[in-house]
């Protein structure tokens, strides 16, 4: 199977089977603190945020999903332009596709499309260990004029497919070696089994300017990548990861209690603007969404998704609004 056809049915796969993670984002486990009298107009309630240098509506990102295809350029396309009518960044799915020689010849001109928002490009870090060089990586932000790289890491998701890139050793260094003097910020990011407190210091000591955790809770890669193979011993080995990593809310809370001054995005089974201000009141500066808004950009019109992000922007807003901070439900004790 190609890059581009593996690529297609995993968005087929998101879009038709059930491939949440078995365990929850563990956002459940915090509670907003109900203000009753907010004492400021909603009307003019501030939510916007500066993303990258760029000034946004809300701290809120349309996370990578895709790229390359006929199929996921049209997704790629109702998203940013959704994005853009609204001002919210976009980032796109890994373009190793593009550099393949499968992709669609032409490359598409997102960047025109997408107008001034901030947009991010996607390469795997492990392609450091499989003959990409700086040159590729640049080429990937050059290719959309990105504000940002994103490195992704998905050591499961290399592991559970056949012929899966698994060489993950002497990366730290190398992806050091990529940072130094790379012309825009480098985000490392995981695709949905988080990143731990001492992974995120390792990252951020060696030159990467934030950490996109994409923790578990949220689309499971392990059962895309099992249920798109269609080989039964793929499934076999699968199934026992289907609760596998760290929930999104864990690794958000502990990152910022270790390193306050570590800069997070968080993403990892995100669906709603409540869930996205409770990141934010635990230390994230910016709330991620993939899966949520996939079916509104392939089955609809850039309009669907302008909808859906409108519903979570509100909800942000509305949560913001009435809370006064954030607690463990359980304790009731202030974070
Ligand atoms: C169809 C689909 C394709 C994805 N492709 C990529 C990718 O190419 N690169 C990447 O970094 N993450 C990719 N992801 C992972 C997401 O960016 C995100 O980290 C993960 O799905 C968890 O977020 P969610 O629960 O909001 O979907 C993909 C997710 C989906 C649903």
């Amino acid at each position: 199977m190609t890059i581009a056809a593996r690529k297609n049915s995993h968005i087929e796969v998101c879009l038709r089977e059930d491939v949440r993670s078995g365990v929850t984002n563990g956002f459940e486990r915090y509670r907003l603190i109900h203000n009753a009298l907010p004492e400021a107009d909603f009307a003019g309630f501030p939510i916007e945020t500066v993303f990258l240098n760029k000034k946004i509506s809300a701290p809120l990102l349309i996370s990578s999903m895709t790229g390359g295809t006929e199929f996921g350029e049209r997704i790629n396309r109702n998203l940013i332009e959704a994005a853009a009518a609204l001002n919210l960044p976009f980032a796109i799915g890994s373009q190793r596709v593009y550099l393949t020689g499968s992709a669609l010849a032409d490359f598409p001109k997102l960047r025109k499309i997408a107008g001034n928002i901030p947009l991010l490009a996607n390469l795997g870090a492990v392609q450091l260990n499989y003959g990409f060089t700086r040159e590729h990586y640049l080429w990937a932000v050059e290719m959309l004029e990105a504000d940002a790289l994103i490195l992704h890491l998905n050591p499961l998701q290399e592991l559970i497919q056949s012929g899966g890139n698994t060489d993950f050793s002497g990366l730290l260094n190398k992806i050091e070696g990529l940072c130094a003097g790379f012309p825009v910020p480098v985000i490392a990011k995981e695709v949905g089994w988080g990143i731990s407190a001492e992974l995120a210091k390792k990252l951020t000591d060696a030159g990467v300017s934030m950490i996109d955790v994409a923790g578990a809770g949220g689309t499971s890669w392990s059962r895309v990548e099992s249920l798109a193979s269609g080989d039964p011993s793929i499934r076999k080995l699968a199934e026992p990861f289907a609760d596998w990593g760290i929930p999104t809310a864990e690794c958000i809370r502990s990152i910022h209690e270790a390193h306050p001054e570590i800069r997070l995005i968080a993403s990892g089974g995100i669906l709603n603007g409540v869930e996205a201000a409770k990141a934010i009141l635990l230390g994230a500066e910016m709330a991620g969404m993939a899966a949520r808004f996939l079916s509104a950009a392939a089955e609809g019109t850039a309009e669907t998704v302008c909808e859906e992000l409108r519903f979570v922007m509100e909800q942000y807003k509305i949560a913001r609004f009435l809370s006064s901070g954030i607690e463990r439900a359980e304790t009731g004790k202030r974070v």
